[in-house]
């Protein structure tokens, strides 16, 4: 079945894979963000998360390179992942990243368009250092304690949950999160 279209193409610079089972016969692609799509980023934020992020977030956004990127879904804008880099606690060599947002439209989840962004998240912060700044060691994230969906997707992809934090969402019903983590290099 072709999930349907949702109005919210651009042209973009995504290069193209049509490797994965799920995905095979569509054009599935990653595309930077910059301050001709961030538009396009917010308005898919506001449908996929409870969440309003400042303009600060957005302004940091167009400075982290590959570690926010948009996903098209033949042709079509249809996800987008957001991270930031974060000092880790006590060393001047190593950093965390922290996921801030990702997420994939409703009509074209469970076609490995989240896997896609996270693989790339991945193997960016795999990447061998360059001299004089820190490697990244860990990534992490906050997922709503009744996010079933969420939960499972980062524990398909070797996440574990450390720390169950109450009340990290005073604004929701729902208020507790828990943290996920994966250590990387
Ligand atoms: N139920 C159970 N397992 C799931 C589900 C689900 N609804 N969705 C994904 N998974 C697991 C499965 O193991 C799946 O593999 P399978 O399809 O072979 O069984 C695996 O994750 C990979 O799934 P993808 O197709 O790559 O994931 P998708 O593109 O659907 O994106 C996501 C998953 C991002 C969680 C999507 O459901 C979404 O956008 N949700 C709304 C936004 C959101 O909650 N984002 C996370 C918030 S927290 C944060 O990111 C920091």
């Amino acid at each position: 079945m072709t999930p349907p279209a949702i109005d919210m193409s651009s042209t973009t610079t995504a290069t193209t894979t049509e490797d994965k089972p799920k995905n095979v016969g569509f054009r599935v692609g990653l595309g930077d963000i910059t301050p001709n799509n961030l538009g396009q980023l917010k308005r898919l934020n506001t449908v996929l998360f409870p969440v309003v992020y400042a303009p600060g977030f957005y302004k940091d956004v167009l400075e982290v390179g590959e570690f926010a990127k948009i996903i098209y879904f033949n042709d079509v804008c249809v996800g987008a992942v957001c991270c930031r880099k974060e000092p880790a606690a006590g060393s001047a060599t190593e950093q965390n990243l922290y996921i801030a947002t990702l997420g994939v439209l409703a009509p074209y989840r469970r076609l490995g368009l989240g896997s896609e962004m996270l693989k790339h998240i991945l193997e960016q912060a795999n990447l061998p250092v360059v001299a004089g700044q820190p490697k990244i060691v860990k990534l992490y994230l906050h997922v709503q304690s009744n996010n079933e969906e969420a939960l499972e997707f980062y524990k398909k992809h070797g996440f574990e949950v450390t720390e169950k934090c109450e009340n990290y969402y005073p604004q929701f019903e729902v208020s507790d999160a828990f943290k996920l983590e994966k250590i990387v290099n």
